[in-house]
């Protein structure tokens, strides 16, 4: 007798058991989640870490350096070298009278800009400025596509085609 006792106490400890198992049937199914539009973004993924440290301008393209250079060109080069650099009182600088090749390379186009312009006030602009001047130059006279990475450096073997 004892023995079917403890049969029993078994039996309803495992239908206990089970019974909490599974979900009880009146259990009504949670609705779909909707959608929220979320103002945010997906974040899009990091740029990857160079092991230079960027400077002020490295990571920039032409384009990105020429849109800023358009505006310091307006400012304080128009005036002399017309509205599309196509020349005034200064010479062209813009176009297929501008003669930009007697500076060999970028570099030496940078030099002449930075020692002698705006005339009147030589270096008078910031280093980031006259390399902003530099890529809205080398773009307008389609030497460098906008895509293409500039900085500071390297800019010798950027040659400037007769
Ligand atoms: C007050 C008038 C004046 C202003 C302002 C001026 N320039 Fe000039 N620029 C000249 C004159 C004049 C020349 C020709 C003499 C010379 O090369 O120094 C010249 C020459 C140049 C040349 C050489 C062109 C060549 O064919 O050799 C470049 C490049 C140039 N300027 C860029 C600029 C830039 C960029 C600015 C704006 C930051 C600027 N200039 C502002 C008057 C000016």
């Amino acid at each position: 007798m004892r023995h079917v006792k403890l049969v029993l106490i078994c039996v309803v400890a495992l239908l206990l058991i089970a019974g909490c198992a599974t979900p009880a049937p009146t259990a009504t199914p949670l609705p779909p989640p909707t959608v929220v539009p979320s103002a945010v973004p997906p974040k899009t993924a990091l740029p990857q870490p160079t092991a230079v440290p960027p400077t002020k301008t490295s990571g920039s393209t032409v384009g990105q350096l020429a849109n800023l250079g358009q505006a310091v060109f307006t400012r304080s080069c128009v005036r002399c070298h017309g509205d599309k650099g196509q020349g005034g009182s200064g010479s062209a600088l813009i176009g297929t009278q501008a003669q930009l090749s007697r500076y060999t390379n970028a570099l030496g186009l940078l030099d002449k800009m930075r020692t002698t312009m705006p005339r009147g006030a030589p270096g008078s602009l910031s280093a980031e400025e006259y390399l902003q001047l530099l890529a809205f130059l080398l773009q307008q006279n389609n030497v460098l596509q906008a895509n293409a990475p500039l900085d500071s450096s390297g800019l010798a073997s950027i040659v400037l085609p007769k």
